[in-house]
């Protein structure tokens, strides 16, 4: 046998295994060349009598056949085995039901904030954020609250230390807005809020809130009375009727609290409303002149407005839903039908 002989086998072997149509012709090829009994191992015991001089060149053709030929069985089987897949593969039927997947939707909570973020938006107010751990001096000191006011007491708030706490209500973005630029100042706020309430039908430890705030030179009540009327009519429908009632709040003075009318029962008495046919909606009121100072706002030159929104609260009335647990239940045949 001579060198060259190897070359020719080679390519004979190459061509075999690339034009094995099946996966038996295939290993009929690879124990042909190189099973135990087969050319390559009787070219190997060959080479110790052939000539010297060819030796060398034949053993690299040897290992090259080797190698090569086992490259493209693996390149060849691999080719095969894809195409029995594809082969295999359940032809298309157009008659089968389609896959279902779950898809989710807004949150009643989430499109309530959606829908008075668009309903502020179109009076000119922009949307800021604060965080949920909150110091003391922007949920309380800085809006005015005395050190010995109950809404500070343990018993209301989730103190995570002497000064940092769960924010109890949105008002303290009022602060950090005021904090971080001057007037004119035009914004809304949503986000959680924290208070030890004990859980029932209308209360949560966890809520949300969605502050309002507009400073300028000559904000007024009747600016607060009017938009917050423009917003229940944009959120509840052009029906509800708005009631605003006097109140204290230590960061705004005069202060309200304000109710609407029950958009389920139209006033007329219903378990939502717990037969009132109104439902409380927050507090709103003046900016106190102290809350300006201590944000270095001058309070002769500038007047605002301030408003919670309790989102929940509308969400239950806008959606005709009685407990407010339901909200946190995650059940999914309650949120479906919001979608
Ligand atoms: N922060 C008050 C509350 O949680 C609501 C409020 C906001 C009142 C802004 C007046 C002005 O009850």
């Amino acid at each position: 046998m001579k060198a060259n002989d190897i070359q020719e086998l080679k390519r004979q072997a190459l061509d075999e295994a690339a034009a094995a149509p099946t996966a038996d012709a295939l290993e009929a090829v690879r124990v042909k060349y190189l099973g135990r009994k087969g050319l390559l191992p009787d070219i190997m015991t060959g080479l110790k009598d052939m000539d010297p001089a060819e030796r060398p060149l034949a053993g690299r053709y040897a290992n090259e056949l080797k190698q090569e030929l086992g490259d493209t069985l693996a390149v060849r089987r691999e080719a095969i085995e894809a195409a029995g897949r594809a082969a295999h593969r359940a032809p298309f039927d157009g008659t089968l039901p389609g896959n279902w997947r779950a898809c989710g939707s807004r949150h009643p909570v989430s499109q309530v904030i959606e829908e008075a973020v668009r309903i502020f938006h179109g009076l000119g107010f922009t949307v800021a954020d604060g965080p949920d751990l909150e110091t003391e001096w922007h949920n309380f000191d800085a809006l005015n609250t005395p050190a010995d006011h109950p809404s500070r007491d343990v018993q209301d708030t989730f103190w995570l230390n002497d000064k940092t706490l769960l924010r109890t209500q949105t008002s303290p973005v009022q602060i950090r807005v005021m904090e971080g630029r001057r007037p004119p100042v035009r914004i809304i706020a949503p986000g959680r809020c924290y208070r030890r309430d004990t859980t029932d039908a209308t209360h949560s430890a966890n809520f949300h809130q969605i502050e309002g705030l507009y400073v300028d030179r000559q904000v007024s009540m009747a600016d607060l009375k009017g938009d917050i009327t423009h917003f229940a009519r944009e959120m509840m429908g052009a029906d509800v009727k708005v009631r605003f009632r006097p109140h204290f709040f230590p960061f705004t003075e005069p202060s309200v609290e304000y109710d609407f009318s029950c958009h389920m029962c139209k006033g007329a008495g219903c378990r939502v409303c717990k037969q009132s046919g109104w439902i409380e909606i927050s507090g709103a009121g003046m900016v106190n002149p102290r809350v300006f100072a201590n944000v270095g706002y001058e309070p002769e030159a500038f007047t605002g407005y301030a408003f919670g929104m309790g989102v929940e609260r509308i969400a239950m009335i806008k959606f005709g839903i009685e407990d407010i647990r339901l909200l946190y239940e995650n059940d999914v045949r309650f949120l479906e039908q919001f979608s």
